[in-house]
């Protein structure tokens, strides 16, 4: 009697003539390795649709034992899915209406006491672009990172693309996203460094070829924090001069901004202050000026700008010139007949070093002078 044994890998199959013989007393007996007909090549199934699928042996001594697997694991006969014993060659495996979590690898297994065959093959379940989570309104902070979201499920894979409008008047699309953005491997657009006119309505579509697709638009919101322009940390002026400072600030509205000198709020306090504040296109500029400026307006003069997402401030150091007062403490010491030595304290510098000091001394009526 002839049997056969099977050698398989994935998709070739080899059977070699074996004689299997089992020993049994007082008979010999010699059964037949079962072997599956191959059946239904891989499939792609739309939802609701039914699969199913017979398994046959073309060989192998009853009794043969059916087992269907799926993805390795063994299946039962359940309401949704049924598997049904044909006859003594024979099973089928029946699913009235396959959901998206049917689809894997599915494996007939036919055995007796001498062996197994098995054979397995593929369902593809298609699905159309769904929304695992929608799309939804997102505001950034300018020069942050942000991820617009477009996470669609469904099967095929979806391509996923993105429109967007300049700001929130227009409603012109452009499919020509600027350079700082990308669009990432599961469709979602992000950058690292978010600009303000990245403000918009986005559009994230979705298509499969199954269904309709999806598509949704969201509003992008940039915030912008407060931006202050440079300005020189030190200023210098000379006693009298007039002093002028500009913050020029940049930032949503509504922006407040203000001048401190040494931690203390400047306002119009005297009539030689006097603080402006002038809206510009992006935000405002605020200007201090001080006339005929004094030895006490020298210090660190602070502009502190506060929006709702941040607050900004520089500061610079004025400095009022003067010339130096004069030194006090003068005293003459050790008075010898050919040396003195004279001693004094130094007084107001005028904001800046005191280069040298003249000493000046009479004798009689001769006037001489030492440096
Ligand atoms: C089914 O088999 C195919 C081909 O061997 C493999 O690529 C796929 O990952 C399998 N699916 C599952 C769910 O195991
Ligand atoms: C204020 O700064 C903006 C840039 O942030 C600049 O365009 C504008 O000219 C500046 N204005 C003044 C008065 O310096």
């Amino acid at each position: 009697m002839m049997a056969s044994i099977t050698i398989s890998n994935d998709k070739q199959r080899i059977r070699r003539p074996l004689c299997l013989w089992i020993w049994l007393l007082p008979v010999v007996s010699c059964q037949v390795i079962p072997e599956v007909t191959p059946f239904l090549e891989d499939v792609r199934l739309h939802r609701g649709q039914r699969y199913q699928l017979t398994c046959s042996a073309s060989q192998g001594s009853p009794p043969l034992t059916f087992q269907w697997l799926k993805d390795r694991v063994a299946l039962r006969d359940t309401s949704q899915l049924t598997i049904r014993r044909l006859d003594v060659f024979s099973s089928m495996l029946v699913i009235e209406a396959v959901r998206e979590e049917y689809a894997g690898n599915y494996t007939c297994v036919v055995s007796n006491s001498a062996g197994e065959d098995t054979y397995t093959t593929q369902l593809h379940v298609l699905v159309p672009p769904r929304w695992i989570r929608e799309p939804y309104d997102v505001s950034g902070v300018v020069g942050q990172s942000v991820t617009l979201e477009c996470n669609v499920g469904g099967f095929p894979i979806p391509t996923v693309s993105w429109t967007r409008t300049q700001g929130f008047t227009s409603d012109e699309k452009t499919t020509v996203l600027r350079k700082h953005w990308r669009v990432t491997e599961y469709g979602d657009l992000i950058t690292r460094n978010l600009e303000k006119d990245d403000r918009g309505f986005y559009t994230c579509e979705a298509f499969n070829g199954v269904g309709e697709g999806v598509r949704k638009t969201i509003r992008l919101e940039v915030q912008v924090p407060p931006a202050i322009q440079p300005i020189p940390s030190v200023v210098t002026v000379t006693r009298e001069e007039s002093i002028r400072l500009m913050c020029n600030v940049t930032g949503d509205r509504p922006l407040i901004v203000s001048w401190k000198k040494d931690g203390i709020s400047l306002g119009s306090s005297s009539h030689r202050v006097q603080i402006s504040e002038l809206s510009t296109v992006g935000g405002v500029l605020l200007e201090l000026s001080l006339e005929e400026s004094t030895r006490t307006d020298s210090g660190v003069y602070t502009c502190i700008a506060t929006n709702n997402y941040g607050e900004r401030s520089i500061r610079t150091v004025v400095n009022v010139q003067e010339p130096p007062g004069p030194p006090e403490n003068l005293n003459a010491i050790n008075v010898w007949s050919r040396t003195i030595r004279v001693t004094w304290s130094p007084s107001y510098s005028g904001r800046s070093p005191v280069i040298r000091y003249i000493l000046q001394y009479w004798k009689e009526d001769v006037e001489r002078n030492v440096s």
